[in-house]
C-alpha cells in the first residue's frame, strides 16, 4: 500500500534542534491545552462520590443512580464523535475554546440542578465536552510539538486525566463532610473558565494552518519553537506532503469528513487506533476507576474507608503516569506498550485468583495497586499518544474522532455490563476475561503497532504499512526479517 509520500531522505532528517526556551515554551502551550484533559479527569471522577448525596436528595433507585454516571459517556460519544469535524473547520483552538465553554455550561446546569432531569441534561453536556476533549487534545498537542518532545507533551494528556480524577476525589473529600455535592460538580467551572480563557493565548496548530494555506502564520508559530531554518524546512515540509495529498486524489479538493477515513492509506491507522481504543477499555481499567470502593466492599472492607482507597488509588495512579511520561521519549512506545500488557496480563490472573480462592482484601487491595501500576505506566497515556501521532495530517482529528468515539463507547459498556457479569459468573472470573484481552492485545501490539518515538509521520507509517504488507503477503521480499522499521537510520 503506497503512502504516496517519499520516504525522508538522510540528509532531511525530521530531527530539529529544540532551543530550551522553545520547549518550554510548547510545554507551556502543551499544559493550558491539558486543561481540557483535567476536565476529563474531574468531571468523571467527581460523580463516584457526589452520587452518595444526590441519590438521597432526589431519591434515586439504583437505575437512575446508574444513568447519572453513564449519561455522561453517551454525550462523550456523541461529543467525541463531532469532535474532527469542527477542529477541522474552525481550527484545535477555537474548538477547544468552544469545549472550554460547553465545560462551563454542563458544569453549572449540574450544579444548579433543580431536579433529577435538569442534572441528567447537565451531565449529557459535560460529556459532549469530554469526548471533545479527548480527541482534540491529542490531536493539538501532537501538531505544536517537535518530534523529540512529541511523546512527552502528549502524555501531559493522560497526567492531567489523572491529576483531573485525583483531585475530584480529593475535593468529594472535602465536601462530604457538608454533603455539598453542588460544589463538588461546581469547583470544576474554575478550569473550565481558564480553559476558554487560556485559548485565547494559544497559537493555532502549524498543521491546520497549513491544511489551510496559511503559510506564513503556520510559519510564525513554528519559528517561535525551533531557529528559522528548521522552521523553513519544516514548512517546506508540510508543504510538500499536503501537495503530494492533494496530487494523489488527483483533483484539488480534500475528500473531507468521515470519509476521508476510508481511503487506502489510511486504513492501518484506523485499525490500530480502534483496536487500542476498544482495548484500553476492555482491560477493564474503569471497573477499578469507577467501582473500586464496591469491590473492596465485596472483600469485607469497611465503607467508611472507600474513598479513601480511591484516593491512594488515584495518587498510584498519577504517580506512575509520570514515570511514564519520563520513559516515553527515551524508551519508546512499544515497550511500554508491552510491559504494561504483561504486567496487567499478570496482575489480573492473580486478581482473579484473589477472589477465587478468597485470598483476602489485602492481598485484592495488593493486585489492585499493581494492575493500575502497570496500566498508566504504558496503555493509559500511551494509547491517547499514539492517537495523535499515527494519523496523516489531513485525516487527524477526523481519525483522532473516530478512536475517541470508540474508546467512550467501549467505556460505556464495560461500565454497563460489568456488574451483570460479575453477578452472573462471578468477580474473580470477570477479571479473569480482562486478562484473555491483554494477550490478545500483546499479540496485536507485537505485530501492527509501530514505534513512532522520534519519528516524522512519513517514517513511522512506513513501519506502519510494513507491518500491515508483512502479515497479508506473509512472505515479504525483503526475506525473513520481522516486520520492523524499513527505512536506513537517519
Ligand atoms: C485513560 C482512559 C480513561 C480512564 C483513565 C484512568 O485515560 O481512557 O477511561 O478513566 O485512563 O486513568
Amino acid at each position: 500500500m503506497a503512502t504516496g509520500i517519499p520516504a525522508t531522505p538522510a540528509s532531511e532528517s525530521p530531527l530539529v534542534e529544540v532551543p530550551g526556551a522553545g520547549a518550554r515554551r510548547v510545554r507551556r502551550w502543551g499544559l493550558t491545552i491539558a486543561l481540557g484533559s483535567f476536565l476529563f479527569g474531574y468531571d468523571t471522577g467527581v460523580v463516584s462520590g457526589a452520587l452518595l448525596f444526590i441519590r438521597r436528595v432526589f431519591h434515586l433507585n439504583a437505575f437512575e443512580q446508574g444513568a447519572v454516571v453513564s449519561v455522561l459517556l453517551l454525550g462523550a460519544i456523541v461529543g467525541a464523535l463531532l469532535s474532527g469535524r469542527v477542529a477541522d473547520r474552525i481550527g484545535r483552538r477555537w474548538a477547544l475554546f468552544g469545549l472550554g465553554v460547553v465545560f462551563a455550561v454542563g458544569i453549572l446546569v449540574a450544579a444548579l440542578a433543580v431536579n433529577y432531569w435538569m442534572l441528567l441534561v447537565g451531565r449529557v453536556v459535560m460529556g459532549l465536552a469530554v469526548g471533545g476533549v479527548s480527541a482534540n487534545v491529542p490531536t493539538y498537542l501532537s501538531e505544536l510539538a517537535p518530534p523529540q518532545i512529541r511523546g512527552r507533551v502528549l502524555t501531559l494528556n493522560q497526567l492531567l486525566i489523572t491529576v483531573g480524577l485525583l483531585v475530584s476525589y480529593l475535593v468529594d473529600m472535602a465536601f462530604s463532610g457538608s454533603e455539598n455535592w453542588r460544589a463538588m460538580f461546581g469547583v470544576g467551572a474554575v478550569p473550565a473558565i481558564a480553559l476558554a480563557i487560556g485559548c485565547l493565548w494559544l497559537p493555532e496548530s502549524p498543521t491546520w494552518l497549513v491544511m489551510n494555506h496559511r503559510f506564513a502564520q503556520a510559519r510564525t508559530v513554528v519559528e517561535s519553537v525551533v531557529d528559522a531554518t528548521d522552521a523553513d524546512r519544516m514548512i517546506e515540509r508540510y508543504r510538500r506532503q499536503e501537495a503530494t495529498r492533494l496530487g494523489e486524489r488527483g483533483h484539488g479538493a480534500a475528500v473531507r469528513g468521515m470519509r476521508a477515513l476510508r481511503a487506502p492509506h489510511v486504513r492501518a491507522a484506523l485499525v490500530v487506533a480502534v483496536t487500542l481504543a476498544a482495548m484500553q477499555q476492555f482491560v477493564g481499567i474503569n471497573t477499578i476507576i469507577y467501582y473500586a470502593p464496591t469491590i473492596m466492599v465485596e472483600t469485607g472492607l469497611s465503607a467508611s474507608n472507600a474513598i479513601v482507597y480511591s484516593v491512594f488509588i488515584g495518587a498510584i495512579n498519577l504517580a506512575m503516569t509520570i514515570v511514564s511520561l519520563r520513559l516515553v521519549d527515551r524508551i519508546g512506545r512499544r515497550p511500554l506498550l508491552l510491559g504494561s500488557l504483561i504486567g496487567m496480563l499478570v496482575t489480573l490472573a492473580l486478581l482473579g485468583l484473589s477472589f477465587v480462592a478468597h485470598l483476602g482484601s489485602v492481598t485484592t487491595l495488593v493486585f489492585m495497586l499493581l494492575y493500575i501500576v502497570f496500566f498508566a505506566v504504558g496503555m493509559g497515556p500511551i494509547f491517547w499518544v499514539l492517537l495523535g501521532e499515527i494519523f496523516p495530517h489531513r485525516e487527524r482529528a477526523e481519525g483522532a474522532a473516530v478512536g475517541s468515539t470508540v474508546n467512550w463507547l467501549s467505556n460505556f459498556i464495560v461500565s454497563l455490563v460489568f456488574l451483570p457479569v460479575v453477578n452472573a459468573i462471578g468477580q474473580g472470573e470477570t477479571f479473569w476475561i480482562f486478562a484473555v484481552v491483554c494477550a490478545f492485545g500483546l499479540w496485536f501490539v507485537y505485530h501492527y503497532v509501530p514505534e513512532t518515538r522520534e519519528r516524522e509521520f512519513e517514517e513511522l507509517d512506513a513501519d506502519l504499512q510494513a507491518r500491515w504488507r508483512h502479515r497479508a503477503v506473509r512472505s515479504p521480499p525483503s526475506g525473513k526479517e520481522p516486520a520492523g522499521p524499513p527505512l536506513p537510520a537517519g
